[in-house]
């Protein structure tokens, strides 16, 4: 894993908007693998200003995300089809029917979850892929357990998930109990993986995703696995390595 050290919040929103920048100048048709979460905001905002100001073109991108809540639907202000809409889709050229994220609205929640692998194995998986880091080692929502899950799959929030997003809901009952998450193939099937880690709340989670035993007690550490894995994180994130 390589790791780039910002010095703060700005710096590594804007590192991680150059590299996806450049695949999709190499690439017009990438298919770009996108998180939600406080931590991608500001490289959603850096693409929408290269979008106005430089021309980045998302015209024959596709994108997938990795997960969203069960049992709200896109309207709702707080699903991720409603974030992703109103933080980046909805100010690009992007065609809004190569814009894909999981239904967490729908009455066949497993047959959800197998459209979005077979989808996903279609377009041959992701170029790159952006991540955030939960306060528990999670990432997309696989959260701690005593398996990694390989596909895509539906999964109980745990107590932790639900207190850290609460700060996002009018109050914590109202924060879904379930989510439907891409599983760990799809994560790993990425060619490139970028992780962005930003507040010494993620500095525990960082440094047992960089330095401790590879285990789905802490599910970030399978990157440590893949060939391709860049860390992009500012002094607070990394204030529990030493280098
Ligand atoms: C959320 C999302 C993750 C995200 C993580 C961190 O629950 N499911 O994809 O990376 O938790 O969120 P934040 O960036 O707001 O700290």
């Amino acid at each position: 894993m390589q790791i780039i050290n910002t010095e703060n919040y700005a710096e590594m929103s804007k590192e991680a908007a150059r590299l996806v920048a450049a695949t999709l100048r190499l690439e017009p048709e990438a298919v770009l693998g996108l998180a939600t979460g406080s931590t991608p905001q500001g490289l959603y905002a850096e693409l929408v200003r290269m979008y106005r100001e430089e021309g980045l073109d998302f015209s024959e991108a596709t994108t997938f995300n990795l997960d969203e809540y069960v049992g709200i639907g896109p309207e709702h202000e707080q699903s991720y089809r409603y974030y992703m809409d109103t933080n980046l889709f909805n100010h690009i050229n992007i065609d809004k029917d190569n814009t894909f994220v999981p239904l967490g609205l729908t009455e066949d929640i497993e047959g959800e979850c197998e459209i979005y692998d077979e989808l996903m194995d279609m377009v041959g998986g992701t170029d790159i892929q952006i991540l955030g880091i939960g306060e528990n080692g999670h990432i997309g929502f696989n959260e701690p357990g005593s398996v990694f899950v390989a596909s895509t799959h539906v999964t109980d929030l745990t107590e932790s998930t639900i207190e850290a997003n609460s700060r996002l809901f009018a109050k914590k009952e109202d924060v879904p109990r379930r989510a439907i998450t891409m599983g760990m193939r799809g994560i790993m099937s990425a060619n490139m993986i970028i992780i962005l880690a930003s507040g010494e709340k993620k500095a525990q989670a960082v440094r047992d995703m960089v330095l401790g035993p590879v285990t789905p007690e802490c599910p970030a550490s399978l990157l440590q696995l893949h060939p391709q894995v860049l860390l992009i994180a500012d002094d607070e994130a990394l204030s529990g390595i030493e280098f």
